[in-house]
């Protein structure tokens, strides 16, 4: 039978300076989703990539003194390497200064004319270079842009116009009908908003700048690069192009992920290209908020950056990818701080999941020579209570409910943590009885099992660590041959084997050493 397919994106950040943790944290939340569906069997493609071209990244080149090429280049070099480090498994990688891409815009603006969707016009406003969007005097919060709150610069061109407007009542039934193509709600509201107040139709041409796709019927005019980058998404398929079987298989898209300060490019102008084309819609956007460090919003220029390097550095990259999907509520804007960075590390990953496979792989060791006792049925309490588990941490992810599933998990963790305080097992150990060595024996099995089960469903958020748990309970499968419905069921795992080498997972991080924010 052939697997369920899921195709997922996100956005591909600018390739205008080095990625920070807020453009990361995108990446690990779909990373997450992604992996968790390979875990539950579904055929996944999951594209990222970069978004290359625009006034923004010109600027920067030149500030540089180097070309414009050659400075993407670099960008995109270092964004792969961060993508590696941070263990975002994507199955694809779309650059928009790639041929192939720069092709598809290019016949997709051919397309829109076809459908009279596009007109030559005069655009008069202002234009936000960091944001790359356009404004007009009614959207600048005291002069300035209302998203980033910097300088906006006046433009005074003729543009090609695409008839956003024309969209308007289709956008609105379409949101309106199908409540959870905008997830969180509160964002659905906010777009229904916008639509309550009309849309204008959108400046999709630039003359003044050079670096972009050439619009193929006037070569005065390059595309504006917002409508070039969100194309992204189905030309990665093929769109357009003689072998469109990605297209065919994977469209549409099952999930895009976005920071809430792209909304309406992805819920209004993306979709109405798309209604144009007559290409169905996403079925989900997904729209996380924001990385602060503590109270302040990310901000190169400021000076308040997080960067992944030093982090993964200090903290290793799964204890950040763990931080940042159990500290945020998802949706909402979320704060990093050492202090809570630290303790939760502690807490949580050195304490109560590092304590139990180590503690564990320790009595396997002492008490029955490193060979894991083989399967015994017991009614032992983290047997009884497996099922229940994974039920309801599933149902909260389905719902992107990162925090709540990694709560859950970890209440299973502290049960089989507890199970070991209140079973002794070192006092059984003591004895030579018939019945008590049994009786070892399925503790000793049951605690094992329940790291397994455990670290099985911390795949998607702790790849690393979990490989290095299954190699400490003797388990040499490797994350992406495992199955939830085949190894999620307690007692599939037989035992008898030996355990692997004992190694700390999290080593203690000292609190005082860090420094208050
Ligand atoms: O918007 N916290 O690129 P980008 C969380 N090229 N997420 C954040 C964030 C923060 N502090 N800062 C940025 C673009 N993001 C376009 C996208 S897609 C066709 C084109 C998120 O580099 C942001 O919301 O500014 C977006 O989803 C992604 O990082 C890339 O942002």
């Amino acid at each position: 039978m052939d697997k369920e397919k899921f195709y997922i994106t996100t956005a591909i950040p600018y390739m205008n300076a080095k990625l920070h943790l807020g453009q990361i944290y995108e990446f690990i939340i779909a990373d997450i989703m992604a992996r968790f569906n390979r875990l539950a069997g579904k055929d996944v493609f999951f594209l990222t990539g970069a978004d290359e071209h625009g006034q923004k990244i010109e600027k920067s080149a030149q500030n540089k003194g180097i070309s414009t090429k050659e400075y993407v280049d670099k960008m995109v070099a270092d964004m792969k390497r961060l993508l590696k480090l941070f263990c975002i498994s994507n199955d694809s990688y779309i650059r928009t200064t790639d041929k192939k891409h720069e092709m598809v815009v290019q016949d997709i603006l051919t397309k829109l004319k076809e459908n009279d969707d596009l007109y030559k016009s005069t655009y008069k406003g202002w234009y936000c270079v960091p944001c790359e969007t356009f404004l007009l005097d009614s959207q600048l919060a005291d002069g300035k842009c209302p998203q980033c709150r910097r300088e906006v610069e006046k433009v005074e061109e003729e543009n090609y116009f695409f008839k956003l407007s024309k969209y308007e009542e289709r956008l609105f039934n379409y949101i309106n009908d199908n409540p959870d193509f905008i997830i969180p709600e509160t964002r659905r509201n906010e777009v229904l908003g916008l639509l309550k107040q009309g849309l204008r139709d959108i400046s999709i041409s630039r003359t003044t700048v050079k670096w972009g796709v050439p619009i193929p019927f006037d070569s005065d005019h390059n595309c504006y690069v917002w409508v070039d980058a969100l194309i992204n998404y189905i030309s990665a398929l093929g769109y357009g192009t003689e072998d469109d079987s990605l297209l065919k298989k994977y469209w549409p898209a099952d999930q895009q992920h976005i920071g809430k300060d792209i909304l309406k490019f992805h819920t209004l102008i993306w979709p109405a290209i798309l209604m144009s084309l007559g290409i169905k819609l996403p079925k989900h956007i997904i729209i996380h908020g924001w990385i602060m460090l503590g109270k302040e919003k990310l901000s190169k220029s400021k000076g308040i950056t997080l960067d992944p390097d030093e982090l993964s550095d200090r903290y290793g990259v799964d204890a950040i990818r763990y931080f940042l999907a159990r500290e945020i509520s998802f949706g909402q804007d979320g704060s990093f701080t050492h202090q809570s960075m630290v303790k939760r590390y502690n807490a949580d990953l050195s304490n109560d999941i590092g304590n139990l496979v180590s503690r564990t792989v320790a009595m396997v060791n002492k008490y029955r020579d490193g060979v894991i006792p083989n399967k015994t049925i017991s009614d032992g309490i983290v047997q009884k209570k497996w099922n229940e588990t994974k039920i309801q941490a599933v149902k909260y992810i389905e719902d992107f409910k990162y925090s709540e599933y990694l709560m859950k998990i970890w209440g299973y963790i502290n049960l089989t943590n507890k199970y070991i305080e209140d079973s002794q097992p070192w006092k059984i150990a003591r004895s030579s009885e018939d019945s008590d060595i049994k009786k070892l024996d399925s503790i000793l099995y049951d605690l094992v099992e329940a790291i397994r089960l455990s670290a099985l469903m911390l795949i998607p958020f702790t790849p690393s660590t979990c490989e290095k748990i299954f190699k400490q309970i003797g388990i040499s499968k490797r994350n992406e041959e495992f199955s939830l419905d085949i190894d999620g069921t307690w007692g599939v795992f037989e035992g008898g084997v030996k355990v692997g080498e004992r190694e700390i997972l999290f080593p203690r991080i000292e609190e005082d050493k860090q420094e208050k924010q």
